[in-house]
């Protein structure tokens, strides 16, 4: 069950408004143009910005998310008709034969067990096509980023189309790595309603993700700064394995 930041009505509204910059997308756009691309499989796709901006530049796009709320959101955005939707996870998808698959915005780390990663990789591995490549980020759990998480006391407000003026808190809750758990806060100013979403994240290290991905069928070709965080992410660039080249 997704988190409420994402499977809540109202927070998924809400989303895009607190994640404005979405300087982060160009480089997977920039990867997408790498190799011979036409299908691409967004996992986690959330509230579609990847998704779209891929279709808007001429890529076949499957996004795929477990919260229906954030599908919702993504489905109302134009241009969205372009991409085809699926409510669900990587472990339950039909045959596609992409060519590229991505996972933007750390969806990696909510999955915590051992287990649902393997089964995430796995599921991927299934709808890429032979030698098809995996994208996505991670944090660097070296980089403690909790720690300013911890600090940023201060509410963030943000004028939200349709909702008017709402106000996000964050607390950590708890920090048993590789887990760090917290809580965002939101209150609705127009109404007053308040709306909590408890999240926890697994930080897992570079070494950590290499072998889980050669342990489920995949090539690292490379390692990667995020360039709009550098020092901050790892950006794994793996590519299905089945022959050698
Ligand atoms: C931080 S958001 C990132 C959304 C989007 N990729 C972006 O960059 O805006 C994390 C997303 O992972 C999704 N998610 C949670 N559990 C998942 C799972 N088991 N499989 C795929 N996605 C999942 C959430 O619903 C949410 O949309």
């Amino acid at each position: 069950m997704p988190d409420a930041i994402f499977a809540h009505p109202l927070l998924a509204r809400v989303y895009d408004a607190f994640d404005e910059d979405r300087g982060d997308l160009d480089a997977y756009l920039a990867i997408a143009r790498e190799w011979p691309t036409d299908l691409v499989l967004d996992v986690g796709c959330g509230t579609g910005s990847l998704a779209i901006l891929l279709a808007g530049h001429g890529y076949r796009v499957v996004g795929v998310d477990p919260a229906e709320a954030s599908l919702q959101v993504a489905k109302l955005k134009d241009r969205a008709e372009r991409v085809r939707w699926i409510h669900g996870d990587a472990t339950a998808l039909p045959a596609l034969d992409a060519d590229l698959a991505t996972m933007t915005g750390n969806v990696a780390q909510v999955f915590l067990t051992d287990d649902d990663w393997a089964r995430t990789l796995r599921g991927i591995r299934a709808a890429l096509r032979p030698n098809g490549h995996l994208v996505f980020e991670t944090r660097r759990p070296e980089r403690r980023a909790w720690q300013e998480w911890a600090a940023d006391v201060d509410p963030v407000i943000r004028d939200v189309p349709g909702l008017g003026a709402v106000e996000r808190r964050v607390e950590v809750t708890d920090v048993s790595l590789p887990f760090v758990s917290f809580r965002y806060t939101f209150r609705f100013l127009a109404d007053g309603v308040v709306v909590t979403s408890d999240s926890t994240l697994r930080f897992r290290g570079r070494d950590e993700v290499e072998s889980s991905l050669a342990a489920n069928g995949y090539r690292v070709l490379d390692v990667r700064e995020a360039p709009d965080r550098p020092g901050r992410e790892f950006v794994f660039v793996a590519e299905r394995s089945d022959r050698s080249r």
